[in-house]
């Protein structure tokens, strides 16, 4: 008896947990994707862009998601209540910031919801990877509904595979970028520059064979001037591997790197994880400098895919004290830049600005310039290339980061290997910088020392460096620079503003520079602000002349620096930023540019470019 009203009640209960189930499952959500690795050079692939003017919400309470705007629902033909219309809704131009788009958005900091709809046709045996050049600061993608991915950090690339939601005729893509800043972030509260949010850089779809040519390394061997080395890897390759094993062991998956203008065309096979490796001599290579920006077209094949890119081949290396460029010292004449547009408001993006800033830089005698503080749009590296300037870039571990914090460490770590994986090919990059300005507490240095060992692991062609404000000024006509971090550190960059925020200019005239590190020091930033137009007497500050002084004064001080081999002041351009608030003065732009927002040159401007003549002309080295 009790076994029958054991097995009854095991039923009822059956019977109650299948009344509980609603009728229709609704199809389980995707999880969402994090980025897949990043495909190399987007920029040579078949794309299709999605730049353009796209329908965007303005969502400051950040309840779109709860409202579902990915599902891009007509509110003429939906059932139910829907309190939105993309198709009806205000544009912003992508790619672009939104602060620099409408007068209203300047100071937004927030959630903005785009939408862009167009027509697709798949092609067969394809993948499509979804791809943004640079979103701020974090985004969410969707595709027709389905959520797709989530990346965060507003300076590097993601790309997403969108095959499986992408369908043949009217697609549409929805994105919430959101750039509300938290201390956990990176960069972290409060960077001395404009927040703008949005998708700053393009924005498209990339079409690959099943199996493809994920990412490849091309460059010199290290510490040689005529060998040139590297690997490529294959995505999805294990799969057909696997399958080729089965039918034909023997089979394996060939790549050629051809470079036809030195009638080179090398093969290799790939391994079992469809990676490449190659090595060969290339004597006749013309190496890459800044006097000569040699490009060469290479061309790597696989079975399925092909890639094609411009490679400059330079070597670069520490000896001593030098930075050897091809073997020979360099001194790096550099500026410091932000990446805001040359001749309007708001962020740089594309060749066109690219090549106005460089050639700012260039009309400056620079060689060198540094990108501070965050990894610029690829078009301003690849320009780099081309116009022949040697480039420092970074991740914006700015000043004051949550160091405790593994997760913002992992933050780091991932914005440090997508800033290397997307630029490892570009002959124009020589330092990978870790930091600037934070303070050495052994927190920090475990953090940044962690940074370094991935970015020597990620890559071994380039030097590794930081800039550091991290020094003892034991009197007014001297700064020991002692910060620990320099120990790891190939090159160090020292920033110090002796003549505007310490000390006058005049305290440079009778001032040492020491360091207990036998390591060449690049003067990443020193420099004073001027209001273009406004002038006065040298020791007026705010003023074109005392700018002026400071540049003289710097420059004379430093050419007697024995460890010194470069220079970047602080800063190609006037740029917004929300701490300058002097009326009348900066009204929100730092003003230590050498050129206005406007583009007008500074009296420095010209003090600096005379130094680099003479420099040049020298080709002198430090005091050397
Ligand atoms: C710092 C910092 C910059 C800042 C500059 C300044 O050194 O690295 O990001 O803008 O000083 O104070 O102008």
């Amino acid at each position: 008896m009790e076994y029958i009203r054991l097995l009854y009640s095991v039923l009822l209960l059956a019977i109650a947990g299948l009344a509980q189930t609603p009728a229709r499952e609704p199809k389980p959500e995707l999880p969402t994707q994090s980025p897949v690795p990043l495909l190399q050079n987007v920029f040579h692939r078949h794309t299709i862009s999605l730049n353009g003017d796209w329908h965007t919400i303005i969502d400051s309470h950040d309840t779109g998601a709860g409202r579902r705007y990915y599902l891009n629902a007509n509110p003429a033909t939906s059932s139910g209540v829907v309190e939105y219309d993309f198709s009806a809704s205000p544009t912003l131009r992508v790619p672009g910031d939104w602060n620099s788009q409408r007068p209203e958005l300047l100071l937004y900091e927030g959630t903005v919801w785009y939408e862009n709809s167009f027509s697709y046709h798949p092609s067969a045996n394809t993948r499509t990877f979804f791809y943004a050049g640079a979103a701020n600061y974090r985004a969410h993608v969707w595709v027709n509904g389905e959520s797709l991915c989530e990346h965060e950090g507003g300076f590097t690339p993601f790309n997403c595979d969108a095959t499986s939601l992408l369908k043949e005729g009217e697609n549409f893509v929805v994105i919430s970028v959101n750039d509300t800043r938290h201390s956990d972030d990176i960069p972290s509260l409060a960077p001395d520059w404009w927040n703008y949010g949005g998708l700053t850089r393009d924005v498209m779809l990339v079409e690959v064979p099943q199996t493809f040519i994920e990412d490849y390394s091309v460059q010199l061997e290290r510490g040689s001037t005529g060998r040139i080395a590297g690997w490529v890897r294959l995505s999805g390759a294990a799969a057909a591997q696997e399958s080729a094993s089965q039918k034909t062991a023997a089979r394996k998956i060939t790549i050629t790197i051809r470079i036809p203008e030195l009638k080179i065309s090398q093969e290799a096979s790939a391994d079992a994880n469809g990676t490449a490796h190659f090595a060969f001599d290339a004597p006749k290579v013309q190496l890459w400098s800044p006097e000569n920006p040699k490009l060469y077209g290479i061309e790597i094949a696989s079975e399925a895919d092909s890639v094609s890119d411009e490679i400059g081949f330079r070597s670069i290396e520490v000896r001593g004290l030098d930075i050897l460029l091809n073997g020979k010292p360099v001194f790096l004449r550099g500026i410091t830049m932000h990446e805001e547009a040359p001749n309007r408001p708001g962020r740089a993006h594309g060749d066109d600005d690219a090549r106005v800033l460089l050639g700012w830089a260039k009309d400056l005698g620079c060689n060198f310039v540094r990108l501070a503080h965050y990894p610029y749009d690829e078009h301003m590296t690849r320009m780099a290339d081309r116009m022949g300037l040697l480039v420092w870039s970074e991740i914006p571990v700015w000043q004051a980061i949550d160091w405790t914090n593994p997760k913002v460490l992992e933050k780091a770590k991932q914005q440090l290997t997508e800033m290397i994986t997307r630029d490892r090919n570009r002959g124009s990059i020589i330092l990978w910088s870790v930091t600037n300005e934070s303070r050495a507490t052994p927190e920090r240095n475990a953090f940044t020392h962690e940074l370094v060992t991935t970015a020597r692991a990620l890559d071994a062609t380039r030097l590794i460096t930081a800039a550091t404000n991290q020094f003892k000024h034991p009197d007014q006509h001297s700064i020991v620079v002692d910060d620990p971090l320099i120990a790891d550190l190939d090159v160090f960059g020292l920033n110090e503003y002796v003549g505007w925020y310490s000390g006058t200019a005049a305290d440079l005239d009778n001032f040492s520079f020491t360091t207990p590190y036998n390591k060449p020091m690049i003067v990443s930033e020193f420099g004073g602000e001027a209001k273009a137009g406004t002038h006065g007497a040298a020791s007026q500050r705010w003023t074109e002349e005392y700018q002026e002084e400071i540049y003289k004064h710097q420059l004379a001080a430093l050419r007697k620096v024995p460890f010194l081999r470069g220079i970047a002041p602080w800063v190609l351009k006037d740029f917004r930023s929300p701490h300058r608030q002097l009326p009348g003065v900066q009204d929100g732009y730092n003003r230590k540019g050498l050129v206005s927002e406007t583009g007008v040159r500074k009296k420095a401007f010209f003090v600096l470019q005379q130094f680099y003549r003479e420099t040049a002309a020298q080709n002198t080295v430090g005091n050397k």
